[in-house]
């Protein structure tokens, strides 16, 4: 995973008004292409630096949208929550309730000031705690954005979360997601954008890719036996 850039390059200090953000909220819809430029300027400066490399980037949230429509989705739990973009650009452009599950304390503090800024904490809400430790909502879909690299934060903020990665959390992390996947309902949508450090379980059936995005976009329907031959396109 790419490192972030360091404090030296970060811009000013990030705005709040309430033009600001429905400037963000109407080029994301509209999918203008200063679309993350304009929402990221909403993040605490640290944040906003790491977005290219971290947080899901707007024209990818919009095709994931689409489906979502397309599916009948109703409720979806991004795991690995981060900042919030994710789940805040996903309820601007749906009618889903969104939900982050994200280990650092100060992301999700950041992430429900970013719900509560663009007017959606009604439907976003964030768990504070690690994948595994702590009860995974039940779901109509699953967002999974690599949720399990290493991820550095050069900030005041990020200095009280206490997370450890090495080899042994991202196996534990990647076999416990297998475990999670294998034990859902028939039926369920998993999307994953750059995977999730494994395929999912045969089960699950490819049913929607895009690769036009720096990452693989996928659309996982779980079935109730696995599709033969299984159709994975690879990239
Ligand atoms: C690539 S970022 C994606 C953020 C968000 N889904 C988005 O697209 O905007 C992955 C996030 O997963 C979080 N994470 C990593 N391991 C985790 C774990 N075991 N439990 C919960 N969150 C985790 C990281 O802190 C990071 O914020």
């Amino acid at each position: 995973m790419p490192r972030p850039r360091s404090a030296s390059s970060r811009r000013s200090q990030s705005v709040s008004s309430p033009d600001d953000v429905r400037l963000a909220a109407d080029a994301l819809r509209a999918g203008d292409a200063r679309a993350d430029a304009l929402f990221d300027r909403l993040l605490p400066p640290a944040l906003r630096d790491v977005s290219d490399d971290y947080w899901t980037p707007a024209p990818v949230v919009r095709q994931v949208a689409a489906w979502l429509r397309e599916e009948g989705i109703g409720t979806i739990v991004d795991i690995g929550s981060g900042a919030g973009k994710f789940c805040v650009a996903t309820a601007l452009l749906t009618g889903c309730r969104v939900v982050g599950l994200e280990h650092r304390p100060s992301l999700v503090t950041a992430a429900r000031t970013l719900a509560t800024r663009f007017g959606v904490d009604e439907r976003v809400t964030f768990i504070a705690g690690a994948f595994g430790a702590v009860p995974t909502p039940p779901a109509d879909a699953y967002y999974l954005f690599n949720p399990f690299s290493e991820y550095t934060f050069d900030s005041a903020e990020a200095a009280g979360d206490d997370v450890t990665f090495t080899r042994e959390t991202w196996q534990r992390d990647v076999d416990a997601m297998t475990r999670f996947l294998a034990g859902l309902p028939v039926g369920t949508v998993v999307v994953t954008y750059n995977g999730f450090g494994r395929y999912p379980p045969r089960t699950f059936e490819q049913t929607r890719v895009d690769v036009s995005f720096r990452g693989a976009l996928r659309l996982w329907t779980k079935r109730a036996a696995p599709p033969r031959p299984r159709a994975v396109i690879r990239t």
